[in-house]
């Protein structure tokens, strides 16, 4: 299984796919867990590139395809090969929601661009991690420029994910996060998780 996570700032992914992790090893599935931007040497070069200077959107949106065609070809697609299971945080979708409907890029364009760096191969399931903007901006530390761009930046954001489960309902899981612990959107997760799995 290739499954990502996606939502916007502060809504807990990391959090959640350490629970999962813990509780795929628990039943013995071998797994990986990576990120977008990064997940291999040079992707976690441009990562650090990325998100830390201002630039054109247009080179905001060629280093993260850049970075997941590195990623795709060296993290993702051997473990796939291997029957590992690929846990990753942040795929696709979220070049669609930030570059695409918060930056104003071109929808069909990302979507192309996206096919490339991922020949095609999209995950069997995506999680949406459900929190207002407001109270997902209010729980970031360290923020990094797409939290310091603020609400309304966010609102753009959460619209472009609210667009691609639309678009591909069956893919995806939404997970409503306010006011449950941890341990419960685990639970949650894994219960959907293994359903899918079946
Ligand atoms: P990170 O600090 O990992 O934030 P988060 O914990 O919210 O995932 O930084 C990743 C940032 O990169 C995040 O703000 C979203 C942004 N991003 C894009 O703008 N486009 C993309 O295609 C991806 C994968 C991430």
């Amino acid at each position: 299984m290739f499954i990502t996570f996606e939502g916007t700032e502060g809504c807990g992914k990391s959090t959640l796919i350490r629970h999962l992790s813990t509780a795929l090893f628990d039943q013995k599935i071998p797994h990986v867990v990576t990120r977008e931007p990064g997940g291999s040497s040079l992707a976690e070069s441009l990562r650090s590139l990325i998100l830390n200077q201002e630039m054109d959107p247009i080179t905001e949106l060629f280093l993260y395809e850049a970075a997941r065609t590195e990623h795709f070809k060296q993290t993702v697609l051997p473990a796939l090969n291997a029957h590992q299971w690929v846990l990753c945080d942040r795929f696709t979708d979220s070049t669609i929601a930030y570059q695409g409907f918060a930056r104003g890029l071109n929808i069909k364009m990302i979507e192309g661009l996206n096919k490339i760096a991922t020949e095609g191969r999209s995950p069997d399931l995506t999680f949406f991690l459900d929190l207002s903007v407001e109270e997902g901006l209010a729980r970031a530390v360290d923020p990094n420029k797409f939290e310091k761009a603020g609400v309304v930046f966010q609102k753009k954001v959460r619209k472009g994910f609210l667009y691609s489960i639309k678009k591909s309902k069956k893919r995806w899981a939404i997970l409503k996060v306010k006011n449950k612990t941890p341990e419960q959107v685990c639970a949650e997760a894994m219960r959907i998780i293994l359903k899918k799995a079946k």
